[in-house]
């Protein structure tokens, strides 16, 4: 199979990370027969410092042209990055929003899961670890708070902002949808996630979240305030399968329960939309402290690649090849920093790209 894949790097660890995931792929390529196509764009801070824009026309343009999009990470240090002098909407942060749009990516997939190897680094108590947990938030990509109508104005002397939070019923149908289908391949739990005892917004989400429940009798919904989920992710993380929520909510939420695996480097994220088509990237920021130094962690962006072969193109076989090949790795004792811990061996960022093609070769 010929795979036209468009690549961004990014900022940050991002081109390293990238570089690793490429390494991967290409030994799937190499052992599958595949062949893969790769294309660059630049986006953030990569294409401020070149175009003077966080993305431009044309790098739409190539991503649309491709099968799918794999990302690194974009955005700098937000005090000391000349990229955050310019105004908002010519930040780092306003490419990646702006691609999701473009690209009509409304739904996010966030998996959460406590791999045994690593349960040490979960930060909650063994009692609640031991369980174990592995769930999927559901964000809701492109609409919401973060792409509502905002504006900061002054009335006498006095500075005001408004943000707006708006959803209709087809954007809230599309990602139940979405959240109904996956988790009919899961544990066929839906947890929707809102704020209805005060937003409008959450009112109509969990009444139109109802009405495309009845279309999947085999899957038990439940609904959750925004703030008991927060506690409940740290209470008891087991109960949830997929976590089905709005933008900001699902923001907010997926970075706390990528805290609690206590393995944020090694969490993927797929934002699909209605097609195949998909943009595949790590969970995790750009780290820019770390930058350069060959010591991220590539595998967050493996497994995004590996959820890229399996949602975009189909290739479930080449995808449990590299999953397998991340678990037999870890087994085998080979830790990145961020997850090293006593008996290990420590690796560097190439080292376990070169570590997980060997396993797949
Ligand atoms: C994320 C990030 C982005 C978001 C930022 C960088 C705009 O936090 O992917 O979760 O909030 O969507
Ligand atoms: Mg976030």
């Amino acid at each position: 199979m010929d795979l036209k894949i468009a690549c961004i790097p990014g900022d940050g660890i991002g081109p390293e990370i990238v570089a690793e995931a490429k390494k991967v792929l290409n030994a799937v390529a190499d052992q599958y027969g595949h062949t893969m196509h790769y294309t660059d764009i630049l986006m953030g801070g990569a294409s401020i410092d070149v175009h003077g824009v966080p993305l431009t026309d044309e790098a739409v343009e190539t991503a649309k042209n491709a099968d799918a999009v794999l990302m690194g990470s974009i955005g700098g240090d937000t005090t000391t990055s000349p990229w955050y002098k310019l105004p908002p909407n010519l930040r780092p942060e306003a490419g990646l929003l702006g691609i999701r749009k473009a690209l009509n990516l409304f739904a996010n997939l966030r998996p959460a899961v406590l791999y045994s190897e690593l349960r040490g680094a979960c930060p909650l108590k063994e009692e609640i670890s031991a369980a174990g947990f592995d769930m999927l938030i559901m964000r809701e990509l492109t609409g919401g708070l973060y792409f509502g109508e905002r504006r900061t104005t002054e009335e006498n002397g006095v500075r005001k902002a408004v943000d707006t939070l708006v959803y209709d019923e087809n954007e809230i149908r599309r990602i139940a949808i979405k959240g109904f289908d996956i988790a009919m391949k899961r544990r066929k739990k839906v947890t929707s996630v809102d704020k209805a005892n005060v937003l409008d917004s959450s009112r109509l989400w969990r009444s139109v979240v109802e009405e495309v429940a009845k279309d999947y009798p085999e899957v038990t919904l439940e609904h959750m305030l925004v703030d008991n989920c927060a506690m409940q992710l740290v209470k008891d993380p087991a109960q949830f399968d997929v976590i089905l929520t709005e933008n900001m909510f699902g923001d907010i939420l997926s970075d706390e329960a990528s805290m609690v695996t206590g393995s944020i480097g090694m969490l993927a994220s797929a934002s699909l939309n209605d097609t195949k088509f998909g943009l595949y990237e790590p969970s995790h920021g750009s780290a820019p402290d770390i930058a350069g130094q060959d010591i991220a962690n590539p595998i967050a962006t493996v497994l995004s690649a590996a959820m890229m072969l399996r949602y975009s193109f189909d290739l479930d076989k080449e995808a449990d090849a590299i999953e397998d090949a991340v678990r037999q790795v870890l087994k085998e004792g080979y830790r990145t920093g961020d997850i090293m811990s006593e008996g290990c061996i420590r690796t560097g960022c190439s080292q376990m790209g070169d570590l997980l093609a060997e396993r797949i070769r």
